[in-house]
């Protein structure tokens, strides 16, 4: 069924609901063809760069451990706990954000969530007045939209430097009275961009001013469950000393390679004074929304880990192939420093075009329009080197069929 048919039909789905479905049906679309590309050519014959799910299994620490828990029958394992997390657990999450961060952690700012999915909506759901604005940069993780819609806010979109690099000054054009937040993703998905202490700093400037200004804090939310995703020796700054109202929001579905167990957390400044307030809030809103607390057995299981550094070497090595084969037949890439993720600049400036003509090639990308900056494709590389050896080729082929001379 088309979904025109379901806008203001007898369908009982909610229109704003059913404006997204539209709104966002050409996901859906790629999805379903890439899935019906592979049940005609078979796995194998699709190189497939859509998704941000990680090949790789969790370690044989990860399992072991897993395994120790499955095992342990002590009563009270499988009870509700506080909603904002077992407190051993947030214990042991603040005694690593000490060290990491020189700030004085507590379990008491601190809440397990359900992914960082899970955790951005408990943030926006205790921070957001209806019509409120949050800030976020182009080009951005899709889901952001819909997250500030599901709290009636309003998602602000500004845009990054051609480096993908935040340009502070426009962030400061776009706060107004209503502005409630600013959401960053540092790596970012897609652009593989880090965000460095200078423009942290920069913005918790801007941020006090405004703040002020406004005569209402201005959050500053980091998404980063990407933080141990990292090349070249970067490092991702923890926000903390740079803004009191900041808090980071992160999981372990890309460091542990376990996206579909729903585990992370958010972590609120010490410094915040509002700190004890806003955590009371997010109890309350991880219960109402339903996620109640984050699943018991795995933040048995991350209180561990949190020191586990993520085996980057596959991922290394797919990038570099990606980005010295695209470069090498003339796309415009930046290397990312950190994530899975590749942009790349359409060689058409029709992003849809260009992702259809790869298709044909039987390469499967996402059009930039989709993160908010069209004439731009994303390449998810959490994938086995050899697809990305394979695709080279149709890359090659289409770039060659939009008529742009390559580089020798
Ligand atoms: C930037 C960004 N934020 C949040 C998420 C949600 O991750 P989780 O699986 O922890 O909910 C993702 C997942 O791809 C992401 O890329």
């Amino acid at each position: 069924m088309r979904m025109k048919d379901l806008v203001g039909g007898p369908m009982p789905i909610a229109k704003e609901i059913a404006e997204m479905i539209e709104k966002s049906s050409w996901i859906r679309k790629m999805f379903d063809e890439g899935a019906m590309m592979k049940a005609r050519l078979g796995d194998e014959a699709v190189c497939d760069f859509t998704l941000g799910n990680p090949f790789q299994e969790p370690s044989h620490r990860v399992i072991n451990r897993l395994r120790e828990l499955v095992l342990d029958d002590a009563s009270g394992t499988h009870k509700y706990m506080q909603n904002a997390g077992f407190p051993w657990v947030r214990e042991k999450i603040a005694e690593h954000l000490r060290i990491e961060t020189d700030q004085s952690f507590t379990p008491n700012h601190l809440i397990m969530t359900v992914g960082a999915g899970g955790g951005l909506n408990v943030i926006l759901r205790a921070i957001c007045d209806p019509d409120d604005d949050v800030i976020i940069t182009a080009p951005y993780f899709a889901e952001y939209i819909f997250y500030t819609a599901n709290h009636r806010a309003r998602a602000i979109v500004v845009e990054t430097d051609e480096h993908f690099q935040l340009i502070p000054e426009k962030i400061k054009e776009a706060i107004g009275p209503k502005t409630r937040a600013v959401l960053l993703n540092s790596p970012n998905n897609p652009s593989g961009a880090v965000y460095p202490e200078e423009a942290l700093a920069q913005l918790g400037e801007i941020l006090r001013e405004k703040s002020s200004e406004h005569n209402r804090p201005i959050f500053l939310i980091m998404d980063e469950p990407y933080r141990k995703l990292l090349y070249d020796g970067v490092k991702v700054p923890w926000v903390f000393g740079y803004y009191d109202q900041s808090m980071v929001v992160t999981s372990h579905s890309k460091d542990l390679n376990l996206p579909g167990e729903r585990i992370g957390y958010v972590a609120v400044n010490p410094k915040d004074q509002h700190a004890e307030a806003l955590i009371n809030a997010m109890v309350l809103t991880n219960r109402i929304l339903g996620f109640v607390n984050a699943p018991a057995l795995f933040q048995r299981l991350v209180a561990e880990l949190q020191a586990e550094e993520c085996d980057m070497s596959i991922y290394k090595k797919n990038r570099d192939i990606l980005v010295n084969g695209l470069s090498d037949i003339g796309y415009n890439v930046i290397s990312p420093k950190g994530g899975f993720y590749l942009f790349p600049k359409s060689p058409d400036s029709d992003d849809e075009k260009f992702t259809e003509a790869l298709k044909e090639k039987n390469i499967l990308v996402v059009p930039g329009k989709g993160f908010g900056r069209a004439g731009y494709f994303r390449v998810a590389f959490c994938l086995s080197t050899d697809v990305c050896e394979r695709a080279l080729l149709g890359f090659r082929e289409v770039y060659k069929g939009c008529g742009i001379s390559q580089k020798s």
